[in-house]
C-alpha cells in the first residue's frame, strides 16, 4: 500500500530556508528519512513537492485513486487555501495535516488553518519527526 506524502511551496528550499525555525535537513532527507519509515512498517511513499497551488489539487486527486492515505504540508497554502479545503473534502481517504514548526507558537496568520477542517487530524511542532508521525497516524487510521 502506498501513502502519499505532499508538500508545498517553498518546502524545496529546507535545509537553506530559515534553519532557525525549519531545521538543517533538506527535504531530500525528509524523503529519505519516509521512505525508511515507511519501508519499516510495510508501506510505499510517492513523495512530491510542488510551489503551485493547482499541482497539489491534483495530486489530492490521484491519491484517492493510488494511495491509501496522504500526508500533506501544504505550507502556506494551508493558511489561505479554499482549493485545498475542498479536494480534500472531494476525496475518500484519510488525509493528515503536518507542519514542521509548532504554527500555533508563531505569527498570528499561522494560527489559522483552512485545511484542518477537512482533514483527519494535524501534527505540528515536530520537526521532521512531524512526518513519521502523519505516516504512523495513517498507518493505524487504515490498518
Ligand atoms: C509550515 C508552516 C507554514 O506556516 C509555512 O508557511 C510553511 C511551512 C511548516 O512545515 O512548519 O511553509 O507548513
Amino acid at each position: 500500500a502506498t501513502i502519499f506524502v505532499l508538500n508545498g511551496p517553498n518546502l524545496n528550499m529546507l535545509g537553506k530556508r530559515e534553519p532557525g525555525i525549519y531545521g538543517a535537513d533538506t527535504l531530500a532527507d525528509v524523503e529519505a528519512k519516509c521512505q525508511a519509515y515507511a519501508g519499516g512498517i510495510g508501506l510505499g511513499v510517492d513523495f512530491r513537492q510542488s510551489n503551485h497551488e493547482g499541482d497539489l489539487v491534483s495530486w489530492l486527486h490521484e491519491a484517492n485513486d493510488k494511495a491509501i492515505g496522504v500526508a500533506l504540508n501544504a505550507g502556506a497554502y494551508t493558511h489561505t487555501s479554499y482549493a485545498l479545503h475542498d479536494a480534500i473534502r472531494a476525496i475518500s481517504i484519510p488525509v493528515v495535516e503536518l507542519h514542521l514548526s509548532n504554527v500555533h507558537a508563531r505569527e498570528h496568520f499561522r494560527h489559522k488553518s483552512m485545511i484542518a477542517p477537512a482533514a483527519k487530524g494535524v501534527i505540528c511542532g515536530f520537526g521532521t519527526d512531524s512526518y513519521i508521525l502523519a505516516l504512523q497516524a495513517l498507518k493505524s487510521l487504515t490498518q
